[in-house]
């Protein structure tokens, strides 16, 4: 269950057989490596150096552990870029980005396509049947850094292909874009250029094809390297490691080709650095040294449904980091609460990032496991301590239980953040922040939650919540109509039709077959201005975002102050008309969760809990002690019902 990264071409042979063994004698089953080796084991173009790489995989087999084998491209070498300057990327002004860091290649240069296929075909070739070899990992990080939108001569070209695919004839596309605006009109697909460096803004249907036609090619290129693998490496699952707060492709679709999905976990630095979750300033300051109690949490969910029930953690954060705004080492005893965390949520394997930590380039301020004068860290005693409670038989049983649907599902939209990137309409408008604002509402009401792209069947859920869907497609729509639960929709659902126009018939659009209003006008606020909603006898003072419904003759469960419908409902379906307060979504969630059966609680700030089979984990991210939800009969497996700081328990119900 728990595995590291390991990178052996970066550290003298004569090191290797003792860090084989001592990642054994820790209880690590998995170790993934090779995913940035490609200039150690192609030094020039065309001549292989395996000896090293046979021998690595060798003492790493021999020592019993199972290798997770990368395929190299996110690096490729400096003699790859000379001879072929087409590969790089190139920023939003047509400037290449260059040799010197990683990731510099552009999904659609064709000649790195076929680099792409050549190099993943000798890796996969040479140990696709080794038996040390348990399974692959494509590429590494698709999208790190900003580079699945890259502005390039050749993604220009194939951009104009994927246009000329989807609308066939120019006059369809210049009438789906509404290019008569502003003398937009094209002849020919061939002048269609890519969004890029124009006066003022672009026209968003532009951008959002575009985001699109790049989601596709990470999709393409990910699907190529699978194939590839797959016709090598028999029996062997494929996976990728997605990243967190990551939306520039959509992962549901190019986890398709994938066997289960993986996703590298680094709560510390995602709390302090990322903008778009919406945490206030007091939560990361609050969380700096142990992550926000939903933040690892969510990702699990979401990956657990990009891979439709299979996922790992690729890489665990082991201890401070070098990539955030600020770098505080873990609370003690929080590294052990991850890796049980992503467990309770079905992570099938934790792998630790990394092994130990390197003294030069990029990333030597980063911790591993292990330091650079090779001690174990304290993130690698947490680590062993995982390994030793891991082998416990009521684990077992767990484990060999099949993972459970949660009882509410939230529905999750790549294309949805898209839409919101490109058209805020209000500053600082965050699709993630929304999302977070309802899935954090959930999850303090002790609720487990699955995360299902629009479109997949709701069977079997209590309940339902739709953060926001500007589009929603056909699929969509018929999904929500056969659910038979309770479905919340919020702002913004069903506004823009496919090619980014408002719906004809206003918003929701295609909703209204099912929830007949109207939205009638839609307004942004800036910080300090709100506007009052009302919903039973308890006032909200609802920012940033407000709509005004026409409701027709339907149930109106909450209003703004001037009376319009900020709550409407139709039968099982409700429409809420405001970007919610914190205090609003968790008590709209509480009515449905009442309302549909769902049995929840009310937890402390800092606790979560999650169940796994017929065992409830319990987790707190706080400083002080707390006493877990359990009932009397409860018999503890882990810990005891008073929890202390930093420290988990699970027990039998
Ligand atoms: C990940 C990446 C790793 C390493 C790590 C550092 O984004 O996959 O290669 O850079 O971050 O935290």
């Amino acid at each position: 269950m728990l595995g590291v990264c390991y990178y052996p071409e970066q550290w003298p042979e004569n090191m290797w057989a003792d860090d084989a063994r001592r990642m054994a004698d820790l209880g690590l089953k998995y170790v993934r490596i090779g995913e940035f080796a490609w200039s150690a084991i192609e030094p020039t173009p065309g001549s292989f150096n395996w000896g090293w790489l046979d021998r690595a995989v060798e003492t790493l087999g021999k020592a019993g552990l199972k290798i997770v084998m990368g395929t190299p491209t996110a690096t490729p070498p400096k003699w790859l870029v000379d001879r072929h300057p087409d590969i790089l990327p190139a920023d939003h002004h047509g400037r290449p980005r260059r040799f010197g860091s990683r990731r510099h290649y552009c999904f659609s240069s064709r000649t790195f396509r076929s680099e792409s296929q050549r190099i993943t075909d000798a890796v996969a070739g040479r140990y696709g049947r080794h038996d040390a070899v348990a399974g692959w990992q494509t590429d590494n990080e698709f999208g790190c850094h900003d580079t699945v939108r890259s502005y390039s001569p050749d993604a220009a070209v194939a951009f104009r292909g994927w246009l000329r695919a989807r609308y066939s004839d120019v006059a369809a596309l210049n009438a789906a874009w509404g290019n008569r605006f502003w003398s937009m009109e094209y002849r020919s697909f061939d002048e269609v250029d890519l969004p890029m460096a124009a006066v003022t803004e672009l026209n968003p249907i532009h951008r959002l094809d575009f985001f699109r036609f790049s989601s596709d090619q990470v999709a393409n290129f990910n699907a190529e390297q699978v194939e590839i693998i797959r016709r090598h490496s028999p029996g062997r699952f494929v996976t990728h490691n997605f990243m967190g707060a990551f939306l520039d492709f959509d992962h549901f679709k190019t986890c398709e080709t994938l066997d289960l999905a993986s996703w590298d976990s680094y709560p510390l630095g995602f709390t302090d650095s990322l903008p778009m979750t919406g945490f206030t300033e007091a939560e990361r300051v609050r969380y700096a040294t142990t992550g926000h109690p939903d933040i690892s949490a969510f990702h699990h969910d979401l990956y657990r449904g990009v891979g439709r029930g299979r996922f790992w953690i690729m890489e665990q954060q082991p201890g401070p980091v070098n990539w955030a705004l600020w770098n505080p080492g873990p609370a003690p005893g929080i590294v052990r609460l991850w890796a049980w965390e992503a467990l309770a949520h079905g992570a099938e394997v934790v792998s630790f990032f990394r092994w130990r930590q390197a003294p030069f380039a990029q990333e030597q301020m980063h911790a591993g496991l292990n330091r650079p004068d090779n001690v174990l860290d304290i993130g690698g005693q947490e680590a062993s301590v995982v390994a030793k409670e891991l082998g416990a038989d009521w684990w077992r049983e767990v484990v060999a239980a099949p993972t459970e649907q949660a009882p509410v599902a939230l529905v999750f939209d790549y294309e949805a953040a898209w839409m919101h990137a490109i058209q805020p309409q209000g500053r600082g408008f965050s699709y993630l922040a929304l999302v977070f604002t309802w899935y954090t509402a959930l999850r303090q009401k002790g609720v487990d939650v699955d995360i299902v792209p629009p479109g997949r069947s709701l069977d079997g859920y209590r309940a339902v919540f739709v953060p926001s869907l500007p589009h929603i497609n056909k699929r969509a729509v018929q999904a929500f109509g056969l659910f038979g639960g309770l479905t919340v929709f919020g702002i913004r659902t069903g506004a823009k039709t496919r090619d980014f126009q408002i719906s004809p018939n206003l918003p929701p659009g295609p909703l209204q077959a099912l929830l007949p209003i109207k939205v009638s006008r839609v307004e942004s606020l800036r910080p300090g201005v709100t506007r009052e909603v009302e919903v039973g006898n308890r006032r909200y003072d609802c920012g940033q975002w407000v709509e005004t419904v026409e409701s027709g003759n339907l149930d109106v469960a909450g209003r703004f102050t001037n009376g319009s419908p900020a709550l409407v409902r139709e039968t099982n379906r409700f429409y809420l008309a405001a970007w919610p307060t914190r205090e609003l979504a968790s008590d709209v969630v509480q009515r449905v969760l009442d309302e549909s059966g769902v049995v929840s609680m009310t937890l402390p700030l800092d606790l979560r809990v999650r169940r796994r089979g017929d065992v409830t984990f319990a987790f707190n991210f706080g400083g002080d002690s707390q006493t877990a939800p359990s009932d009397v009969n409860a018999k503890y497996l882990l810990g005891a019902q008073s929890i202390g700081a930093h420290n988990l328990s699970a027990w039998k119900t």
